[in-house]
């Protein structure tokens, strides 16, 4: 029997995001705290020896992706990439179980390529350096290399710069999402008359052992594509009351380009109850409590994904 191969694809949270430029190429410069949390994708796969790669899409939203042609997938392109770049003449047959969102602002598609490119080096036992899985995740997209270096980081450049801080504690967390996507491109165009944030505002050298002390020194930040998007997408603001209502909330934000935001709490009762009482009010809405990922328990947990039989 053929080893089982498989990686997690955590969501990826802005604690807050900053415009802070934009390049001559259209590309904005952007400041941002990032954290992943424990709940996201996961990828399996197994290998094959003929180079043929295939991907199913399962899960609750792999729905969402089913009028998309497969070969356009972000982990179909990650993986002829890394073909292309090595010359393997290994294939594999992949399992994507969809549990985030999709066009959501927690990274989705980009931790699923970040995956992929874990999974495939793994599997086909590449050994390419830093510089050349940079490369290739930026070209992927400009969350994917934050999703591949998978730590709390602050992200800026367009997302290529990745500068490492203390990690986090588990820290209670809320995620929801309206249910509607939104086009990235189209909340930056939208925010093209607002003024850019100063750079350099956030002190690296900070730690936190609580959602209230991290939530304390974020309320000096924010997201500043949060008008643009609720322009766009009015649900947005639904969500954010509908979070900030709740009790023991410290702090209600947009992720990314929205529509998901987040909820910081001390406790991960009172995430909880927020999720019961929230969900009560709409049904239709994806809610998930969760928290955020320390390294620690990234480690652990791939220790346990990552098994040949
Ligand atoms: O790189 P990615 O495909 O994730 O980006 C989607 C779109 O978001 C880009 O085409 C661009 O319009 C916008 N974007 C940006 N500045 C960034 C990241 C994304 O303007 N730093």
């Amino acid at each position: 029997m053929s080893a089982t191969y498989s990686e997690q694809a955590p969501a990826k949270i802005n604690l807050f995001l900053h415009v802070t430029g934009k390049r001559d190429d259209g590309y904005h410069l952007l400041e941002s705290l990032v954290c992943f949390t424990s709940v996201g994708d996961v990828l399996t796969g197994e290998l094959r020896e003929d180079g043929v790669i295939t991907l199913n899409i399962t899960g609750p939203m792999g729905k969402a992706l089913t009028h998309e042609d497969t070969n356009d997938n972000l982990v179909m392109q990650a993986a002829r990439m890394l073909q292309n770049e090595t010359g393997t003449d290994l294939g594999a047959d992949l399992t994507l179980d969809k549990r985030l969102p999709v066009a959501s602002g927690i990274g989705g598609g980009s931790a699923d390529a970040a995956a992929a490119i874990r999974l495939l080096c793994d599997m086909w036992k590449l050994d390419l350096d830093h510089q050349a899985l940079s490369r290739i995740a930026l070209s992927l997209g400009a969350d994917v290399p934050v999703c591949l270096h998978g730590q709390t980081c602050l992200m800026s450049g367009i997302g290529d710069e990745l500068t490492d801080l203390a990690d986090l504690p588990p820290i209670p967390m809320l995620l929801i999402n309206p249910g509607k996507a939104v086009s990235t491109p189209e909340i930056f165009k939208a925010r093209e008359d607002e003024a850019f944030s100063q750079s350099g505002l956030w002190d690296t050298r900070q730690q936190f052992n609580s959602g209230a002390a991290l939530a304390d020194a974020l309320s000096e930040c924010g997201n500043d594509l949060t008008l643009s998007a609720t322009s766009i997408l009015p649900e947005i603001c639904d969500v954010l009351n509908a979070l900030a209502r709740e009790e023991g909330c410290l702090l209600a934000r947009m992720s990314g380009s929205g529509a998901t935001c987040f909820g910081i709490y001390d406790t991960s009762e009172q995430a909880e109850q927020a999720a019961n009482a929230i969900a009560q009010s709409y049904p239709d809405w994806w809610i998930s409590a969760t928290e955020t990922l320390c390294q620690q328990a990234r480690t652990l947990s791939n220790i346990g994904a990552s098994f040949p039989d």
